[in-house]
């Protein structure tokens, strides 16, 4: 069943570039208008709406971080993201205008179940994001957008994020097109970029045993920072927590630009601290403050493990270990940078002798509050 890898989470770290194409295939018509028949909701509800929240748990909260950029980029709606565990002991601010999307690849968690009827109670539409057919979440919810990542074995979520976000992509651009905010144009800007993000995670896979190696020799350490900034931000959360449900390890994500309100008293001698490098192209603002960031870590001892675009030399004299990514646009930068978090976390899991599919005290869905 595990088709020749060692474990589940191999061989979906592997699968990822079919199922992000699986997720793009057939939502695009051939004028490259986007087509998500799924969402069943009507054009005068997705036009009225004035507000969007997200509720999801783990790393589908983390895709949902990554959304809120692209939905309020693309259709300036504003736009929540919440922990669904949170979400209705606050009593949330929702009406027929709120559109609340819950993400979730099982379809099964319980605390995204109950923030999505308390949100339906209020009024709310709810559209789902969902990777399991029939499940409980989109057959509660008014609307399911479905992602094709294919059954995932492995408690630690890797194709599934991905496909998260692309579904979101989708979504956020659909919304801009329904409501008017996006044109064909640039819609079709976009879809030709994700039309080939598939084989730009196939590149990255193919590059990742430097990324092993690296894991490896960090086997024996107790604590691994992340930071990134916008949306590297959720990326480096993503790839602490990852490494904490596998690795079993302190691991923490962090803004970049909180490191001098309080993380950066954490950095000593031989810390490994990631980095996840915005694009130098486009938003350079982002990159020159990461840049300094790094420098500022490294001048503290850091062991510093840089996620960059090709192309981007700025980061050669301040990076311990240089990991390339393909150029790809900031929005979209999340699908081809989680990859080698992905491949770090379950190698050093492995090197810790850690059965990588089945943590301890986790389970694939969590179907209790
Ligand atoms: O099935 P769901 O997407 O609703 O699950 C949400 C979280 O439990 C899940 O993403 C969890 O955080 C993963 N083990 C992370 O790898």
């Amino acid at each position: 069943e595990k088709g020749g890898y060692a474990s589940f989470m191999l061989k979906e770290i592997a699968e990822q570039p079919k199922a992000v194409a699986d997720t793009l295939l057939g939502r695009i018509d051939g004028a490259g208008r986007l087509t998500l028949d799924e969402v069943r909701i009507p054009g005068a509800v997705l036009r009225e709406a004035d507000k969007v929240v997200i509720v999801a748990c783990g790393t589908a909260f983390h895709a949902g971080l990554i959304a809120k950029y692209a939905i309020e980029h693309w259709t300036r709606i504003p736009c929540e993201v919440e922990l669904a565990s949170e979400f209705r002991y606050r009593d949330p601010i929702l009406d027929q205008r709120t559109l609340v999307i819950a993400i979730s690849q099982s379809g099964e968690t319980m605390d995204t179940l109950m923030a999505l009827r308390h949100a339906r109670e209020q009024g709310a539409k709810v559209l789902a994001v969902c990777n399991t057919n029939g499940s409980t979440i989109p057959r509660e919810s008014d609307a399911v957008l479905y992602t094709h990542a294919g059954p995932e074995v492995a408690v630690a979520s890797t194709k599934a994020f991905l496909t998260q976000l692309v579904a979101c992509y989708l979504l956020a651009l659909y919304l801009g097109q329904v409501r008017g905010t996006q044109w064909g144009d640039e819609i079709h800007a976009v879809v030709r970029d994700l039309a080939r993000i598939g084989d730009d995670v196939e590149r990255v896979l193919e590059t990742m045993e430097p990324v092993r190696a690296l894991a490896r020799s960090l086997a024996d350490k107790d604590t691994v920072l992340f930071l990134g900034r916008h949306v590297g931000y959720p990326v480096a959360l993503e790839g602490a927590l990852k490494l904490k449900e596998l690795a079993y390890m302190h691991a923490e994500g962090f803004a970049a630009g909180e490191l001098k309100h309080g993380p950066i008293a954490l950095v000593e001698e031989d810390l490994p601290v990631v980095v996840v490098v915005p694009s130098p192209r486009g938003r350079s603002v982002l990159h020159d403050k990461i840049v300094s960031n790094i420098q500022e870590i490294r001048a503290r001892g850091a062991r510093t493990i840089v996620i960059a675009e090709e192309g981007d030399d700025a980061v050669v004299p301040y990076a311990d270990h240089l990991v390339r990514i393909p150029a790809t646009p900031t929005l979209l930068q999340p699908l081809v940078a989680t990859v080698p978090l992905q491949v770090f976390a379950c190698e050093l899991a492995t090197a810790r002798g850690n059965e990588v599919d089945q943590p301890r005290n986790l389970a694939k869905s969590v179907t209790v509050e």
